[in-house]
């Protein structure tokens, strides 16, 4: 097929995107996403900030925006994000632990309510993992401090009552290289869950590539580990720095480990175009700041129909 989405298909895969409501007047940047992607992201308008600026006071309204349109499009819609550390107001902060608790349960509760039926898959819980050696939980995070380590399980059983039919993901970063402390750690938590039975269905790797955190020879590895444990695992933010040979062969090793790897069901690009990339400076993504075609591009699109 011709398109990125069309030919993920004819894979069993989806191929999405990243957007912002707030380039969703640009023509350029519209014709393309709709051409090409067959899921959206929401890049900021899903995530707590956002969704519940104040405590049980919600605002939908920019991020149905997104939904509306994936629906419009017949795309699919991918949820981001119910529990994280960043982007969270400081109201939740400040609460007690009891508070804290109910606060994210009644969060996770209207937020999928909401979108209940149209979103796949949903980050429950994003980014719950220190860098550097230790394989441990991030600690600077309010929900760890306030809550201890079984928050995470608590958001994933909350979330499964709130919409059983969503697929229900852990979502991190620096996790592709199999051989890396934080890859272990999160391995480690995902075969505890699923041997305790607690509600998980996929692992969501991030996938963002720069010199300091290099496309690993082993990412097929990590990939095929994780769906070794009954998980699906989806690449949910993917950009590579760079340009030009590296870094289409760089996005060749990403796509063909996916479909190297059955449960690996689909792969979302944090960007319609390297003009809006969060990383300014790089350009990470497959189309230029003109909507052309990149290397990369092109490269993808040659993987997804080899198979
Ligand atoms: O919305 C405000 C706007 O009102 C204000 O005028 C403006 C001034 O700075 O800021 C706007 O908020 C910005 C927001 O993006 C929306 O554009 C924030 O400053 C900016 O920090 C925020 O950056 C986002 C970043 O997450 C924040 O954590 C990026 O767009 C977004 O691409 C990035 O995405 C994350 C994933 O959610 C999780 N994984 C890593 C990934 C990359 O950092």
């Amino acid at each position: 097929a011709s398109t990125l989405g069309a030919s993920a298909a004819e894979q069993g895969r989806y191929f999405g995107t990243a957007i912002a409501a707030g380039r969703m007047g640009e023509s350029d940047y519209m014709n393309v996403l709709n051409r090409e992607f067959n899921s959206i992201t929401a890049e900021n308008e899903m995530k707590w900030d956002a969704l519940e600026p104040s405590r049980n006071s919600f605002n939908f309204s920019t991020a149905d925006r997104i939904a509306n349109h994936a629906r419009s499009q017949g795309m699919m819609l991918r949820g981001h994000t119910l529990v994280w550390h960043s982007q969270l107001p400081d109201w939740v902060k400040n609460l007690s632990a009891n508070d804290m608790r109910s606060a994210m349960n009644n969060h996770i509760n209207r937020v999928m309510g909401q979108y209940r039926g149209q979103v796949h898959s949903w980050d429950v819980v994003n980014e719950a993992f220190a860098d550097g050696s230790g394989g441990g939980r991030r600690s600077e995070s309010p929900f760890q401090q306030k809550l201890g380590d079984g928050y995470i399980e608590e958001a994933f059983r909350t979330a499964r009552a709130a919409d059983p039919n969503a697929k229900l993901c852990y979502n991190d970063y620096n996790t592709d290289n199999w051989s890396h402390a934080k890859t272990q750690g999160v391995y480690r938590m995902v075969r505890d869950f699923k041997s305790r039975g607690v509600p998980i269905d996929c692992v969501g790797l991030q996938g963002h590539f720069n010199s300091g955190n290099p496309v690993p020879s082993n990412f097929q590895t990590t990939l095929q580990s994780f769906a070794d444990l009954g998980v699906d695992v989806q690449i949910t933010e993917l950009d590579i720095a760079g340009s030009g040979s590296q870094q289409a062969n760089d996005y060749r090793t990403i796509v063909q480990a996916c479909l190297n790897v059955a449960r690996c069901t689909g792969i979302t690009v944090w960007g319609v175009t390297d003009k809006y990339s969060w990383r300014s400076g790089d350009t990470p993504l497959l189309f230029d700041g003109n909507y052309n075609k990149k290397q990369a591009y092109n490269t993808v699109l040659e993987v997804l129909n080899n198979g």
